[in-house]
């Protein structure tokens, strides 16, 4: 008797578990665990970005194999909800053709997408690296399509801002350059990290500025902006794009020359910019950093590390990507982040977690499981 009712009471709670799971796994995002698609796939949309059109959000990201370099291209993924995705399809894939810059082998990474209003247009841009020349090449590749699944056509890469000056630099600066023909001598290895970035800028001044890690943010006002690391990594610009979102048009900051930063993923809040950014470790991830501005030219205020509780010193083992506004809620931001597997980058894993706001400043904690559905009134 005694075990019959033990035996029960053990086949209802499983099958209450098994329910709990079940409502709770369809809604709900788990950050750090193996993501599925709505067909039962492993979501492959790396270094990811979301573009928020006509009820729907689309995730771009890198389709990573095995090792770094691109053999597939970038995929999107749909959704409605922020938790059940379907895969929508390679919008741009590698070439075949070995005279291409995308050819299979290159390096895509970062991919991000936005719909231009006037052009009817949507946009990507992403960090390319040309194949077999590692990480050297730092060019930046634009593609457009007509719909959000793509097909995106290739449009070229480049080199951003050759020429051109940032936002509020010095005479010296102007002088130094024109009267070098670029870069002077080298500086020390022991010099200041912001005079190593300043030759570094001045180096690549009539060649165009390096553009590797980056993110797209597109401004109240239907002003675009590309933020990428320039300078070997040591300075991220961030710069406008001109009316089609398909070329630079020269105006752009340095944001803290010598910083070291990247990943960065810039929003708005309450009429403020807000980047959060991590250090330069490669796969190993770091301590994150928020800075906020009232202006995106800047002056930048650096807040420290929006993460809080344990593992916070290193990202949870995670690196941003992106933060995405939720639509239809209040003051609801997510953080994007990759928990990247450099031994097996195709099992790189994915931290969502919702952003807490003191003030100005964000709080991310780490959260086992969370459903955005609920999260925000
Ligand atoms: C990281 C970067 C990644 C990838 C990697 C390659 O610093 O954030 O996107 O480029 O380096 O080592």
């Amino acid at each position: 008797m005694q075990f019959l009712t033990l035996w029960c009471i053990a086949v209802i709670l499983i099958a209450a578990g098994t329910e709990a799971e079940s409502v709770d796994a369809s809604n709900s995002i788990r950050p750090g665990a193996v993501w599925m698609d709505t067909n039962g796939e492993p979501i492959n949309a790396h270094g990811g970005g979301i573009l928020t059109h006509d009820g729907f959000y689309y995730w771009y990201g890198e389709h990573k194999g095995k090792r770094h370099s691109a053999e597939v291209g970038i995929r999107v993924y749909r959704s409605t909800d922020l938790s059940n995705w379907e895969n929508a399809g390679v919008v741009l894939p590698v070439s075949d053709d070995p005279t291409s810059e995308i050819t299979s082998g290159c390096v895509m990474e970062r991919p991000k997408v936005l719909y231009n209003e006037h052009t009817g247009k949507f946009v990507m841009w992403f960090h390319l690296e040309l194949k077999g020349h590692r990480y050297n090449a730092a060019r930046t590749g634009c593609a457009i399509a007509d719909t959000p699944t793509g097909p995106f056509r290739y449009l070229g890469s480049t080199r951003p801002n050759a020429g051109r000056f940032p936002v509020g630099a010095s005479s010296e600066m102007r002088e130094q350059i024109i009267s070098n023909r670029g870069a002077g001598p080298e500086p020390e290895p022991s010099a200041p990290k912001s005079e190593k970035a300043d030759w570094f800028f001045a180096r690549d001044f009539y060649g165009g500025q390096m553009a590797r890690d980056m993110t797209l943010f597109l401004d109240d006002d239907g002003t675009a902006y590309h933020i990428f690391a320039a300078e070997e990594n040591y300075t991220l610009h961030i710069a406008e794009l001109d009316e089609t979102f398909t070329r630079h048009t020269g105006r752009f900051m340095r944001f803290f020359p010598g910083g070291h930063r990247e990943a960065p993923a810039l929003f708005k809040r309450n009429g403020r910019y807000h980047l959060i950014t991590s250090g330069c470790t490669g796969w190993a991830p770091n301590a994150a950093q928020h800075a906020v501005a009232d202006s995106i030219w800047g002056p930048w205020e650096i807040t420290g590390n929006p993460c809080v509780g344990e593992g916070s010193n290193k990202t949870f083992r995670s690196q941003s990507t992106f933060v995405l506004p939720v639509v239809n809620k209040q003051d609801a931001f997510v953080f994007l982040a990759d928990r990247w597997n450099r031994d097996n980058l195709a099992d790189s894993r994915y931290l969502w977690l919702p952003i807490e706001f003191e003030g100005d400043k964000p709080t991310i904690r780490f959260v086992d499981r969370w459903i955005p559905a609920n999260h925000w009134n």
